[in-house]
C-alpha cells in the first residue's frame, strides 16, 4: 500500500522522522493539556466549599510559615484503609481555593484533611504549645511562640491577592476582612455577620488570651478543615462526570 511506502521513506530519513516525532508529541500533549485550561469544568462543583474566612486564611498562612506540611498531608486517598482512618476521601473541590495546596505524601504525622471538629479548641491549643501534654508519645515539635498577637494588618491585601488568582471573594468580604477576622476570633454570637459570610466558621477565641493570637488563627483553620462538605447529602458517586 502506498501509505506504507511513504512511511518507510519517513522512517529512514532522520529529518522527517524527527519532525514526525515532534508533531506527534505536540499534538498528543495539547490533547491532554488543553482541556485542563477550562478548569471550571475540570473540578466538579460541590455544595459547601467556600473561600476561607480572613481568620482561617491567616491561620493557613501560619500553617505554611511553620512548615506543618513537612509532616502532615491534607489529602485522603480513595483507599479503604485511608477512608476508614480519616473519613471520606478528599475531593478536588475541597482544595480548589488553596493557594498553595497542601496535598502530599509525606506523613510523619497523620493526614489533617478532616481534622476539623475532631478535637476541642482547648486540645489544639495545648497540643500546639506542647504536644506531649496531650499525646505523651508524640514526636511533634511544640510551637509555644504562637501565643503572640496575630499581625493581620495586611489581611485585605491578602484577600485581594487571592481574588486575582481565582478565589471568589466578594467586594463585601474584602471590605469587611478586618472586622470579620476580629469578630470570628472574639465573638460567640450565633448571629455574627462573619458566620453569615462564611458558613460553618468556628467562632470564639481558641486560647485564654483576649487579644487575637496566632493560635486563634491556626486553630480556626484546623477546625474548618474537612468540615465544609456535608457528606450525608453530597454523594461524590452522583457528581456529574
Ligand atoms: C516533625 C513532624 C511534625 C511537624 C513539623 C508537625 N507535626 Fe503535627 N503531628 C506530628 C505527629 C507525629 C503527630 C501524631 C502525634 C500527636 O498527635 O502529637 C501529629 C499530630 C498532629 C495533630 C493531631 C492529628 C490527629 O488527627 O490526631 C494536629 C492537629 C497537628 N499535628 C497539627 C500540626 C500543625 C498545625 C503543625 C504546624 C504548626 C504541625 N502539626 C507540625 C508531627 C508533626
Amino acid at each position: 500500500m502506498s501509505v506504507f511506502k511513504h512511511h518507510a521513506k519517513l522512517e529512514t530519513n532522520i529529518f522527517f522522522l524527527a519532525v514526525g516525532i515532534l508533531l506527534t508529541v505536540v499534538v498528543g500533549g495539547l490533547v491532554e493539556v488543553v482541556p485542563l485550561f477550562t478548569i471550571e469544568s475540570t473540578i466538579e462543583k460541590v455544595d459547601g466549599v467556600r473561600p476561607y474566612s480572613p481568620l482561617e486564611q491567616k491561620g493557613r498562612d501560619i500553617y505554611v510559615r511553620e512548615g506543618c506540611y513537612n509532616c502532615h498531608s491534607q489529602m485522603i486517598r480513595p483507599f479503604k484503609d485511608e477512608v476508614e482512618r480519616y473519613g471520606h476521601y478528599s475531593l478536588a473541590a475541597e482544595s480548589k481555593y488553596d493557594h498553595p495546596f497542601q496535598w502530599g505524601s509525606k506523613r510523619t504525622g497523620p493526614d489533617l484533611a478532616r481534622v476539623g471538629g475532631k478535637y476541642t479548641n482547648d486540645w489544639h491549643v495545648r497540643h500546639l504549645i506542647n504536644p506531649r501534654d496531650v499525646v505523651p508519645e508524640s514526636i511533634m515539635p511544640g510551637y509555644p511562640h504562637l501565643k503572640r498577637p496575630l499581625d493581620y494588618s495586611d489581611i485585605q491585601a491578602d484577600l485581594k491577592a487571592l481574588k486575582t488568582v481565582g478565589v471568589p471573594y466578594t467586594d463585601e468580604q474584602i471590605a469587611n476582612a478586618k472586622k470579620d477576622l476580629e469578630e470570628q476570633a472574639t465573638s460567640e454570637a450565633s448571629d455574627a455577620a462573619v458566620a453569615a459570610r462564611y458558613p460553618k466558621a468556628k467562632l470564639g477565641s481558641a486560647d485564654a488570651d483576649p487579644k487575637v493570637t496566632e493560635l486563634d488563627a491556626l486553630v480556626a483553620y484546623l477546625q474548618v478543615l474537612g468540615t465544609m462538605v456535608d457528606f450525608t447529602t453530597v454523594k461524590p458517586e452522583k457528581i456529574a462526570r
